[in-house]
């Protein structure tokens, strides 16, 4: 999304990917490199907890890069996904120490209020005059202000939060129950979104399977088509070979969930053909 952004303002983009190899964490002097490198360079973008990886980037990797001792330009930080991690893990009040930091949120996750189109910047004065004075002249509508207001009453974020625990529950049963389902492999990055990002293997572990997109992107599509069970492919992303992502239901979608996925891999890996386990019966 950042990049569709960044090319429609014809904004050239820089990547510094995260390490792969260590949960998907920043690499904060590969970054601080780029930014030496260019100067030019007036944004950096970090998204914690990342999508698809649900991992919270260490605090003191984006330190290191809010420090980078000559770059002149503005960190922010996306926390869509906050709600979903520990207590404690938004950078927001960090914005009174650092004025080049802005930490992004939306309703549109936690609040399910993604129709609204509202969310919130936390930032510096001389940032947020700056913001203020860029935006449209048309203010955020009534609609949208009315409803935000009612979602942001102590009465309403009591039901996000009742909400939000539910998820976490069905994400720490998810996090349990799995793995034991024969052809699914490690998780990738963390655990603290509403979201998992898991490994498919061509065959069970036990049987030295090893993580194919040919098969997750198989059993994303038997799921899709018609189980009505939608996850995400997402095999092509960097460090990502093989991987789902799987959005944390109601218990009773976790329950159907995790019944097709066992469904769908034990026929795959059966060599059944892809239309062939797009027809099957979950049994209960
Ligand atoms: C990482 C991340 N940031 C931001 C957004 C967009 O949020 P909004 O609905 O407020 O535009 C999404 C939505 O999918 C997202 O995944």
């Amino acid at each position: 999304m950042y990049s569709v952004s960044a090319q429609t303002n014809d904004v050239e983009i820089v990547q510094v990917p995260l390490d792969v190899n260590n949960d998907f964490q920043l690499q904060p002097d590969k970054i601080n490199e780029a930014l030496s490198a260019d100067p030019s360079i007036k944004l950096v973008y970090i998204c914690s907890p990342g999508n698809p990886t649900a991992n919270l980037i260490k605090k003191a990797d984006i330190q290191k890069v809010l420090e980078h001792p000559t770059w002149n330009g503005v960190v922010v930080v996306d926390e869509a996904y906050i709600d979903f991690a520990p207590e404690g893990s938004s950078l927001a009040e960090w914005v009174n120490d650092w004025p080049n930091l802005a930490v992004m949120q939306t309703l549109s996750k936690a609040f399910g209020l993604a129709g609204i189109r509202l969310g919130v910047c936390f930032t510096s004065p001389p940032i947020a005059t700056l913001l203020n004075s860029l935006k449209a002249p048309y203010n955020i509508s009534s609609p949208t202000s009315a409803l935000a207001t009612a979602a942001l009453s102590p009465t309403h974020q009591a039901v996000m939060q009742k909400y939000r625990d539910l998820i976490v529950a069905q994400r720490d049963r998810l996090v349990q129950e799995l793995p034991q389902i024969p052809g699914i492999g490690r998780f990738r990055g963390g655990k603290e979104s509403n979201f998992l990002l898991v490994e498919i293997l061509d065959k069970p572990a036990s049987e030295g399977g090893k993580p194919s997109n040919v098969i997750a992107q198989a059993a994303y599509e038997a799921m899709a088509e018609k189980r009505g069970v939608v996850v995400r492919f997402r095999g092509k992303e960097l460090g990502c070979e093989g991987c789902l992502r799987i959005t944390v239901g109601t218990e009773e979608e976790v329950t159907r969930f995790l019944r097709e996925i066992r469904t769908v891999l034990g026929g795959l890996h059966k060599g059944e053909s892809i239309d062939s386990v797009r027809g099957q019966v979950s049994q209960n």
